[in-house]
């Protein structure tokens, strides 16, 4: 058997500004990528025996078998069918393969699902590089980031990881400087938040509330912060358009970002579409102590720290 493993982190938005909707149903963005140390791991092998007890699913076309199996944090709310983004991207790549291909994917999780950091995305970028090595292809990162950016808008960041700007719908993508590194604690909610439900909420709200929408901009104290490795600073410029729609639509998450403030986080945001809550805190000690603070306020399902940026999707275990 050879097997390959690929770590992939998940990413929270620092500034996420929602342009007015498109006529392909998607929002030109700005969006602020950042990758955070909280990763899942896919491992694609091309033993496609199914052990007992296994929660594993297959999809097999004329040229490509994909097996699929999921454990850890949620798995039991990840498919294991064709609707996995993983092996939706094992499929995209074996279309460039010119013979037929087969692997099966395990789906180690530590990403909350649906929860706003990206976790399905790391794993369809994971599974991309996964696959180009074990079927040997060697695909130019140009071109994976390609086939990424047909998978889902967030797909290419995790290819990439450490800090970047989005704009288009956030599939292009412009490495942003940083200095050091940021210290992070992320508050996990009971349950998921559709994102395309998050937009549709956004969308009827600023239309109820008639709020003129700009033209999306990134924000220049934010970047300098960055740049500079200013996490005060970073903590006030931290923002987040799609944030008064995750509230509208998971009224307790009002509570758990007034909680992270009072126990002295630098800034506190939903993360993307939500529902899971960023802080940022002064420093490791800092993040451990706010964690613990916000899972004894009883105001998440669970609280972890983790810093950013970190690199995206890498090989950890090549072939034998
Ligand atoms: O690209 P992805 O499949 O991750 O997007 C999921 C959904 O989020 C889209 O179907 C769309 O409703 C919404 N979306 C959007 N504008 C973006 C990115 C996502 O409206 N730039």
């Amino acid at each position: 058997m050879t097997s390959v493993t690929v770590r992939v982190p998940a990413k929270v938005n620092l500034q996420l500004s929602v342009g007015p909707p498109r006529d392909d149903g998607y929002h030109d963005l700005v969006n602020v990528f950042h990758a955070v140390s909280l990763f899942d791991e896919v491992t694609a092998s091309d033993d496609l025996s199914v052990l007992p007890g296994d929660l594993v699913g297959g999809v097999v076309s004329e040229q490509v078998t994909i097996m699929v199996g999921v454990e850890g944090e949620s798995a039991d709310q990840v498919p294991v069918d064709a609707s996995n983004l993983a092996v939706k991207a094992a499929f995209a790549l074996a279309e460039r393969a010119g013979r037929p291909v087969s692997a099966r994917l395990l789906i180690r999780k530590a990403i909350p699902v649906a929860g706003g950091m990206a976790g399905g995305s790391a794993d369809a970028a994971a599974a991309l590089v996964a696959c180009d090595e074990l079927w040997g292809l060697g695909l130019p990162r140009q071109e994976l980031m390609e086939i990424a950016a047909g998978l889902g808008s967030d797909v290419p960041f995790a290819l990439l990881g450490d800090t970047a700007v989005g704009t288009g719908r956030g599939e292009m993508l412009v490495p942003a400087p940083v200095t050091g590194r940021f210290h992070w604690v992320f508050a996990l909610a009971e349950g998921g938040l559709s994102t395309a439900r998050v937009y549709a909420e956004c969308d009827r709200l600023r239309e109820a509330t008639g709020e003129q929408v700009a033209w999306p901009q990134a924000d220049e104290g934010l970047m300098e912060a960055l740049s500079a490795g200013d996490a005060e600073t970073l903590g006030k410029t931290l923002s987040n358009d799609l944030q008064p729609a995750a509230l509208m639509l998971c009224r307790p998450l009002a509570r758990t970002l007034e909680a992270g403030r009072e126990h002295g986080a630098l800034g506190a945001l939903v993360s993307g579409s939500g529902p899971t809550c960023a802080f940022l805190a002064e420093s490791d000690t800092h993040a451990a102590s706010l964690a613990m603070a916000m899972e004894v306020a009883g105001v998440c399902r669970s609280a972890v720290t983790a810093f950013g940026p970190v690199p995206g999707a890498t090989i950890v275990r090549p072939l034998p």
